[in-house]
């Protein structure tokens, strides 16, 4: 079925929002590549990768129904990183606000009646539990750290193990 209307202009927002989230993971990529803290750095870059690859779900979602995606505007990150726990603390309030934008396409996707798109809905839904339930968990490990240096190389060298696996 074409993919019309309010629904459509949603889920195209919903490709910029990923798109900007893929740039505020880049940006806090940078912030610890500043800090010294390369692991953490490759570990926020495989998430702003992850982040194209949901634009590229919607998108392609869009186009199989005749839809035609636009990125809107994207504007320049406003994070301001101070320590290893600001930086996954503005990764979690980003991801829950995802979150919501997707719950919100849940619900227009009801009330419109739209059942083809509920499955990739239902697979974002899972997918922002899991992102929400691994940055949280980080920060727990990295209050637990407090300011201890060998707790944060630890968890650098760590963190870094996905970007190598990725490669
Ligand atoms: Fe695509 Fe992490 O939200």
């Amino acid at each position: 079925m074409d993919l019309k209307g309010k629904l459509a202009d949603a889920i195209n927002d919903q490709v910029t929002l990923e798109i900007q989230a893929a740039v505020v993971y880049r940006q806090l990529a940078i912030e610890m590549d500043v800090q010294d803290l390369p692991g953490i750095s490759g570990w926020f870059l495989a998430q702003s990768g992850e982040e194209l690859e949901h634009a590229q779900k919607f998108t392609d979602h869009m186009t199989d129904r005749d839809a035609q995606p636009k990125i809107g505007t994207i504007t320049a990150p406003n994070v301001t990183i101070g320590s290893v726990l600001e930086a996954f603390e503005a990764a979690l309030a980003h991801e829950q606000k995802v979150s919501e934008s997707i719950r919100n396409l849940y619900r227009l996707a009801q009330q419109e009646g739209d059942i083809d798109s509920i499955p990739l809905l239902n697979w974002f839904i899972s997918e922002q539990l899991e992102e929400e339930a691994s940055v949280g968990e980080i920060i727990g490990r990295v209050r637990l750290i407090g300011g201890d240096g060998n707790g944060l190389l630890r968890l650098d060298a760590e963190l870094g193990s996905r970007k190598e696996a990725a490669e």
